[in-house]
């Protein structure tokens, strides 16, 4: 939940940035639009709200995240299993989640502008757009719907997943048929959700199509609050070690009353915004709602069964995340201008592993061709271990600069020494120290400081 006010406050900025515009938000959509991280969705057409494509630096940082969530949550642990469901279910798994009926947003609209507003985001009773009169509160479904197949009739209706989850308990028997999992176990998804969210914005805070990091661990009922409480210490531990400081995290307890209706409790972890407290990831215990809910529609037993041959449903203990949120989030802890001597340097001072480009090099000068020959050989050899960039415009501070403000974390020169005796600069992002080493190290040398 966003606790601050989702207004837009520059008339400048288009729409579809609906942004509360503090300086560092302003300066973060900048760099990342003119550096290649994130671009509006359809900009050409004027944008589309909520909507947001990935250049060629966001999607590596993007993949990069995703790569360290999934080795963390599943491929570094014996009892969690990954899966890859479709996008569109069979829209009973929907009637069975409860979605259809309770996926809503209390909704009033202006009678003038005829603008629809989130009733919990309304601070009068006038229209925030017009002071026109609103409407009585109407209940308002966020998902998309679909037709699969080529009538659109009724019964061909079908929604685009506002959650991942749902895939793993319709692949619950799957799973277990296949790989005999003892509990507790768990098992991960990464992939799209869309939801057709009123109040959208913050850049890439609250999207309508975003992707959703998902682990649902199966638990005997009765250990399901101890595994709570573990997976919040573990969630939280994993901010932190990306460089999340800690003192900008803290968790969220949902009043009772407030809870989802599959919920028995939920905690989310929350980041301070430069716009306030959000949520950024969600902790729930969803009890055995879903896997006792399908297996009641689809007439399928979901039990798991135990040693002893005895059946239940499993508890569910789920940590979910969301890519886009995460990824705005390492970008505000990432953001650094400093004061020099040239003016100012930007520096986004990605954790290395998550970094577009691991390493930058450059041949010290562009027109001296044994330079090249020799920063190409370089490079050669570094790009098929490491995302490696290539820069030979400007000077070397100017180069310097380009790959701090992208968190590139070394860059590598090579200079006339270089074809003496084979050693090359490298210069570090964050210190900005400088130290030559042999080209035949440069491999182990950087290898061993991302495995830290
Ligand atoms: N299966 C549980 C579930 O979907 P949620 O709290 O609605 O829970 C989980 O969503 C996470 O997905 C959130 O903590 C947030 O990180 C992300 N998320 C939710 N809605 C989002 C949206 N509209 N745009 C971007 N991320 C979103």
């Amino acid at each position: 939940m966003i606790l601050a006010s989702l207004e837009c406050e520059a008339n400048e900025v288009p729409k579809y940035y609906k942004l509360q515009m503090t300086d560092l938000m302003n300066k973060i959509v900048s760099l990342t639009k003119r550096r290649g991280f994130v671009f509006p969705s359809s900009e050409i057409y004027g944008g589309i709200g909520g909507f947001w494509d990935f250049g060629p630096l966001g999607v590596e940082l993007k993949n990069n995240l995703k790569k360290l969530w999934w080795q963390t949550m599943v491929q570094k642990r014996d009892e969690v299993y990954g899966l890859d469901s479709t996008i569109i279910h069979n829209p009973q798994v929907w009637q069975a989640s409860g979605h259809t009926v309770s996926f809503t947003d209390p909704l009033r609209e202006c009678k003038d502008c005829h603008q629809r507003f989130r009733e919990d985001h309304l601070k009068g009773d006038k229209c925030p757009e017009c002071g026109g009169k609103l409407t009585e509160v109407k209940q308002f479904n966020l998902m998309f719907e679909t037709y699969v197949g080529a009538a659109k009739e009724t019964a061909n209706k079908a929604y685009l997943r506002p959650e991942t989850c749902q895939g793993i308990f319709i692949n619950f028997n799957n799973v277990l048929d296949t790989v005999q999992p003892k509990i507790p176990f768990g098992i991960a998804q990464i992939g799209k959700g869309f939801r057709n969210e009123v109040t959208f914005g913050n850049f890439i805070f609250r999207d309508r199509e975003f992707e959703m990091m998902e682990l649902e661990y199966f638990v005997k009922p009765g250990d399901d609050e101890k595994w709570f409480e573990y997976w919040l210490k573990e969630r939280k531990k994993w901010f932190v070690n990306l460089g999340i400081d800690e003192k900008k995290l803290r968790f969220f307890e949902h009043p009772k009353k407030s809870l989802a209706h599959y919920s028995k409790r939920t905690v989310d972890i929350e980041y301070q915004f430069p716009f306030g407290w959000g949520e950024l990831e969600g902790i729930a215990n969803r009890t055995d709602f879903d896997l006792m809910s399908h297996s009641q529609l689809s007439g399928k037993d979901l039990r798991y069964q135990d040693e002893k041959g005895e059946k239940y449903y499993p508890y569910v203990i789920e940590p979910s995340l969301g890519v886009e949120r995460t990824v705005l989030v390492l970008l505000i802890e990432a953001y650094r201008e400093e004061k020099d001597k040239e003016g100012v340097r930007v520096v986004l001072a990605l954790n290395p592993k998550l970094a577009p480009f691991k390493v930058a090099v450059f041949p010290l000068l562009a027109n001296k061709p044994d330079l090249i020959k020799q920063a190409k050989k370089v490079y050669e050899l570094l790009k098929p271990c490491f995302n490696t960039a290539w820069d030979d415009i400007g000077n070397i501070g100017k180069r310097y600069r380009r790959q701090d403000e992208i968190g590139t974390f070394w860059c590598v020169t090579i200079d006339h020494q270089t074809l003496k005796d084979k050693t090359v600069t490298i210069r570090d992002r964050d210190t900005m120290k400088q130290e030559r080493l042999k080209v035949d190290k440069l491999i182990n040398f950087f290898q061993d400081k991302l495995s830290q």
